[in-house]
């Protein structure tokens, strides 16, 4: 007897962590690992930042968690995931710009600009929401191996970056830092 759908290995749990809860939405494809590390800042700015622990993501591993409502998406890239969004000339981008709130409003979307920076272009963190409409897009998904939003079709690369389909711009990387080797903060 053949495997049933339900059993398949490369099934795709999505997992939203936020403070004080877990939850577990979504299907299809490969698991997503979850680290329930994460914990809000204990400072004033409680509801406006997250501290992320991401000793656990390997290479290849993703992590979504929830900040001001949004899923994030925290990504430590494969060489040839970095390799390839190096090599995308920046006038083939549908979006030019970086997006990314810790540069400047003009940063062209090179992939170091896209990343979290020198020595951590491994680490890819974007707020997961596809700019067009707003649905949630799968990830390591689509033509061009990063993201896919199956709502209209919008296809992003191991960049984040809009490549095709109707979505504007690229997924936008929120205000971050890392605040030790293992540990970043959203907001
Ligand atoms: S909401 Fe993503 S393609 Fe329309």
């Amino acid at each position: 007897m053949s495997a049933t759908d339900s059993t398949e290995p490369n099934r795709r749990d999505f997992l939203y962590v936020a403070t004080g809860m877990a939850g577990v939405v979504g299907a299809a494809g490969v698991a997503w690992p979850f680290i329930d590390q994460m914990r809000p800042d204990a400072s004033t700015r409680a509801q406006a930042s997250v501290q992320v622990d991401v000793s656990g993501v390997e290479p290849g591993m993703s992590l979504t968690v929830k900040w001001r409502g949004k899923p994030v998406f925290i990504r430590n890239r494969t060489e040839a995931e970095i390799e390839a969004a190096r090599q995308v000339p920046l006038d083939e981008l549908k979006d030019p710009i970086a997006r990314n709130a810790n540069l400047a409003g003009d940063a062209p979307a090179t992939d170091i600009a896209r990343s979290a920076g020198e020595g951590l272009e491994n680490w890819l963190i974007m707020v997961g929401v596809c700019t067009h409409l707003g649905c949630v897009p799968l990830g390591q998904a689509g033509d061009f191996g990063g993201w896919f939003c199956p709502c209209h079709g919008s296809h992003y690369d191991t960049a984040g970056r809009i490549r095709k389909g109707p979505a504007p711009e690229n997924l936008p990387v929120p205000t971050l830092e890392f605040i030790s080797d293992t540990m970043i903060e959203i907001g």
